[in-house]
C-alpha cells in the first residue's frame, strides 16, 4: 500500500479536484505552427468549469500524447495537472484494459472483452499514478470527484492516501448486469476501487442497480435505499492487490441487518443522469450564421424532403450498421428515394488503434459504399458519410438541418447526441428516433423509440419519422424540449456535488 501524503505537502492545494482520464484541454496548432491549448468543448468540462473557477479547482488527466511528461499549467482559470502515459501504458491501459475489456464488457459484451494480465497490471499502476497526482493537489478536506470507467479504482487508492477527502465518482458509461459483470476476473478489486467513494454515480436507475446486487452478491456488504455499507476492516486492510483472485469462489455470505455503529462507513450508489450544456446549444440554434449554414446544408443535398442524420463516434457500440442496414432496406423496398430523402452519417474517428475500431471501420465503409454504389444518381447521394470530427457550430447547423435524428446505439450510457438535437430543434420541430438501450431513452419518453435490433421496427419508426403530421412532430418535440431544457448539465454537477456534501 502507498504511504499516506505528508500533510504538508497538500496544505496548499485546491479545494476541488477534477479526475477525469482525459484533461479538459486540447492541444491546438496555430497557423505558424506554435502550440497552445484549447478547453475542451465537452458538457463535462462546461459544467464543471465554473465551480473549478469559483472554488479554486484543479483538473488531472491525460494529455492525449505517448511518452510525454508536462509540467502542471493554468488555463482558463483552471490548474491543469497533466499525468503523463508511455507508448506502453497507451496500449495496456487505454486502448487495452479500458477500451479492450472494460469499454465492451459494460456495453452489454456487443464486442468480445478480451481480459489479459498484463493489461489489468497498467490499469492498477496508471490508476494508482492518478490518484497520486489527486493527492498531491487536493487541499485538506478537498472534494475530488473521479470520473468514469478508466479510473474505477482511484476513489480506493486515493481515500487510502488521503483519508481527509471527500470523494465522488461519476460513470459515463453503463453498468452491466451482474451476470456479465462477474465475468471480469479483476470485479472483487474494481468493485472495492469503487467502494473508496462517498458517491458513486451512474447514468440510469438500473445501472446503480447493477452495481449494488453485484456487490451484494460477490461482497455482501449490507445495502439500504441506495447505500452501500462498507465494513471498516475491510476498507482498511483490503490493499486491491489482495483481490486479483476471487477469495470466495462464490457467493459472498450476506450481511442480513445493519452492522453494529462503528464498524464501517457507507458509500452511496445512486443515479444521476448526465445532461449537456443546454443555453449553449439554444444560443448556437439562434445565431443568424448558424442557421444560414443550416439552409445552406440542405440546399446542398439538394433540398431533399427529408434529411435524416446519424452523428457518432464511430463505435460498435452505436448500432451504426443497423441503420445502414434498414436503410438499405428502405431504398431497395422503393420506401425511400434517393433525391426526395437523404441520410447524412457523421462518424467522428475514434480509438484508432484498437483493432475492433478499425474493423468496424472498414465494415461501415463497405456498406456506405455499396448502398451508395446501388443508389446514387448523378446529382444525388443516398448516404453522405463524413468520418470527421466537427466544432460545435456546424454540429448545431446539422441538427437545425435535420428533420429526424437517428440514435440507434446498442447500448450507451446516456447519449448526449440526442439531447443536443432535441435542444436545438427551437421551433418545436424535428423527429428523434431514439433507442430504448441508451439512457437518454429514461427521460425522453416522447421520442419514436426503437428496439435496434429489430429492423422491421426500425425500418417502420424511420418511415413513420419522415411522414409524421406536424401535430404529432411538435407536441413530441415541445415535451421532449421540456425535459432537456430543465436539465442541464450545470444541474447535473450541481446536484451531484449537492448530495456529495450533505452525506
Ligand atoms: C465516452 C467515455 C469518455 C471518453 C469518450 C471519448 O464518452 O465515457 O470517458 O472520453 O467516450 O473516448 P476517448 O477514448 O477518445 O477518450
Amino acid at each position: 500500500m502507498t504511504e499516506t501524503v505528508e500533510k504538508d505537502a497538500y496544505q496548499a492545494g485546491y479545494e476541488f479536484v477534477v479526475v477525469a482520464n482525459r484533461l479538459a484541454v486540447n492541444r491546438v496548432t496555430a497557423k505558424d505552427g506554435s502550440t497552445g491549448w484549447q478547453r475542451s468543448p465537452g458538457g463535462l468540462v462546461t459544467a464543471l468549469a465554473p465551480i473549478m473557477s469559483s472554488s479554486g479547482g484543479a483538473w488531472v488527466g491525460w494529455h492525449g500524447a505517448a511518452d510525454e511528461t508536462l509540467e502542471p499549467f493554468d488555463h482558463d482559470s483552471m490548474h491543469l495537472h497533466p499525468v503523463p502515459l508511455s507508448g506502453q501504458e497507451v496500449e495496456d491501459f487505454y486502448e487495452g484494459f479500458s477500451n479492450g475489456t472494460l469499454w465492451p464488457l459494460y456495453h452489454d459484451v456487443i464486442a468480445r472483452p478480451l481480459f489479459h494480465r498484463h493489461w489489468w497490471d497498467a490499469y492498477q499502476q496508471v490508476n494508482q499514478r492518478f490518484a497520486e497526482a489527486a493527492a498531491k493537489v487536493a487541499a485538506e478536506n478537498a472534494t475530488v470527484w473521479v470520473q468514469d470507467y478508466q479510473l474505477q479504482l482511484v476513489p480506493q487508492m486515493l481515500r487510502e492516501l488521503r483519508p481527509d477527502v471527500k470523494i465522488g465518482f461519476f460513470n459515463h458509461i453503463p453498468f452491466p448486469p451482474p451476470g456479465l459483470f462477474a465475468q471480469l476476473p479483476w470485479r472483487h478489486a474494481v468493485m472495492k476501487g469503487l467502494l473508496g467513494a462517498d458517491l458513486i454515480g451512474f447514468q440510469r436507475e438500473s445501472d446503480a442497480k447493477n452495481f449494488q446486487r453485484a456487490v451484494r452478491a460477490r461482497l455482501g456488504f449490507y445495502i439500504k435505499s441506495d447505500r452501500v455499507f462498507v465494513p471498516w476492516e475491510d476498507d482498511a486492510a483490503a490493499p486491491l492487490e489482495g483481490f486479483t483472485a476471487d477469495p470466495a469462489r462464490g457467493t459472498a455470505p450476506r450481511q442480513l441487518s445493519v452492522p453494529a455503529e462503528g464498524t464501517f462507513r457507507t458509500s452511496e450508489a445512486t443515479a444521476f443522469p448526465i445532461s449537456i450544456d443546454t443555453d449553449r446549444i439554444v444560443e448556437l440554434s439562434n445565431d443568424p450564421k448558424i442557421i444560414s449554414r443550416a439552409a445552406q446544408i440542405r440546399a446542398e443535398l439538394g433540398n431533399p424532403d427529408t434529411i435524416f442524420l446519424g452523428v457518432d463516434r464511430l463505435d460498435y457500440t452505436k448500432g451504426i450498421r443497423h441503420r445502414l442496414k434498414a436503410y438499405d432496406e428502405l431504398l431497395q423496398e422503393g420506401k425511400l428515394r434517393v433525391g426526395k430523402h437523404a441520410l447524412v452519417q457523421i462518424a467522428s474517428p475514434s480509438r484508432q488503434g484498437v483493432e475492433t475500431y478499425q474493423r468496424l471501420r472498414d465494415e461501415i465503409e463497405l456498406a456506405v459504399g455499396r448502398i451508395n454504389g446501388e443508389f446514387d444518381t448523378m446529382g444525388h447521394t443516398a448516404i453522405r458519410y463524413l468520418h470527421h470530427s466537427y466544432p460545435v457550430e456546424e454540429m448545431v447547423a446539422l441538427y437545425l438541418a435535420a428533420d429526424v435524428m437517428l440514435v440507434t446505439a446498442l447500448r450507451d450510457g446516456m447519449n448526449l447526441v440526442a439531447k443536443e438535437y432535441v435542444a436545438a430543434r427551437r421551433d418545436g420541430t424535428g423527429v428523434l428516433v431514439l433507442s430504448e438501450f441508451t439512457g437518454a431513452a429514461d427521460q425522453l419518453r416522447q421520442a419514436l423509440l426503437i428496439n435496434p435490433h429489430d429492423i422491421d421496427e426500425l425500418k417502420a419508426a424511420i418511415v413513420q419519422a419522415a411522414v409524421l403530421d406536424r401535430e404529432d412532430e411538435q407536441k413530441r418535440m415541445r415535451s421532449l424540449r421540456r425535459q432537456v431544457v430543465s436539465h442541464n448539465v450545470q444541474r447535473w454537477a450541481e446536484e451531484f456535488m449537492h448530495r456529495l456534501h450533505e452525506l
